[in-house]
């Protein structure tokens, strides 16, 4: 299975900065790369990093959609024009979306089956809070969110998931690898019991993955690529990542 490895810059960028990183990055991956790569920068600036990976094997996200084809809906973008502008994959259901937006379960199955209606690839985000995981709930809450945010039709060849505990997410802390193989394990199984087969399912971690950490987490039983936030910002130190897939 191809690792992927996925750079959510989340708010960050300007038209400048995201065309230096992203021609920087594809320069690199033209040479070959140990992973899939796709960026996923804020949607103004998903044209100008489409123009500098052009030609190049990285491919381009998305880090929302709306559920919605077209309409009145001041602010968003719909996954059919994230689709029209080159991308590939759309993030769904990130923490900061659930907490910032109010995003529910029934609310990211939707925006996951617009995407998927328009031809993308949704990375499905899940993860427990602090709190949760302190009252011992995480596989419960990893259950009910995976069970409730995939759509129907999602397939492990269409869908991508990924592991993001809140807790790490930009803070430095890292779940233990034990946890991590623990949790993929059990979202492989509840894609399986709610999709119907997970084989090939590709999993991905996040939460405050880096150079650093990276090799030991991607080399953990379960794992299949990173959402790398704040490292992505970095190119050297996103490469590193890249080049630590087994
Ligand atoms: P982080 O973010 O790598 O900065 O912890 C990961 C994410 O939120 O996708």
């Amino acid at each position: 299975m191809t690792y992927l490895i996925a750079g959510n810059w989340k708010m960050n960028g300007t038209p400048a900065s995201a065309k230096a990183l992203a021609a920087g990055l594809a320069a690199k991956a033209k040479a070959g790369s140990k992973a899939e790569i796709a960026l996923c920068p804020p949607a103004p600036l998903l044209s100008a990093v489409d123009a500098a990976v052009a030609g190049s094997p990285i491919a381009l996200g998305a880090q929302d959609c709306h559920a919605n084809e077209k309409g009145a809906h001041t602010g968003d973008v719909s996954a059919w024009l994230l689709k029209a502008l080159g991308c590939r994959f759309v993030i769904v259901g990130h923490s900061e979306r659930r907490a910032d937006h109010g995003e529910t379960d029934a609310m990211v199955k939707a925006k996951a089956a617009a995407a998927l209606k328009a031809g993308l690839t949704p990375i499905v985000c899940v993860g427990e809070t602090d709190a949760q995981r302190e009252r011992g709930e995480t596989s419960a809450v990893i259950a009910t969110q995976v069970a409730g945010s995939l759509p129907e039709g999602a397939t492990a060849a269409n869908t991508v998931m990924a592991y993001e505990p809140v807790w790490a997410i930009g803070t430095g802390k890292t779940a233990t690898t034990a946890d991590i193989a623990a949790v993929h394990a059990q979202i492989r199984e509840v894609f399986k019991a709610t999709a119907g087969e997970a084989g090939g399912l590709r999993i991905l971690y996040g939460g405050s993955v880096k150079g650093a950490n990276a090799a030991e987490i991607l080399a953990t039983a379960g794992v299949n690529g990173a959402l790398v936030g704040g490292a992505s910002l970095d190119p050297e130190d996103f490469w590193k990542i890249i080049q630590a897939c087994p």
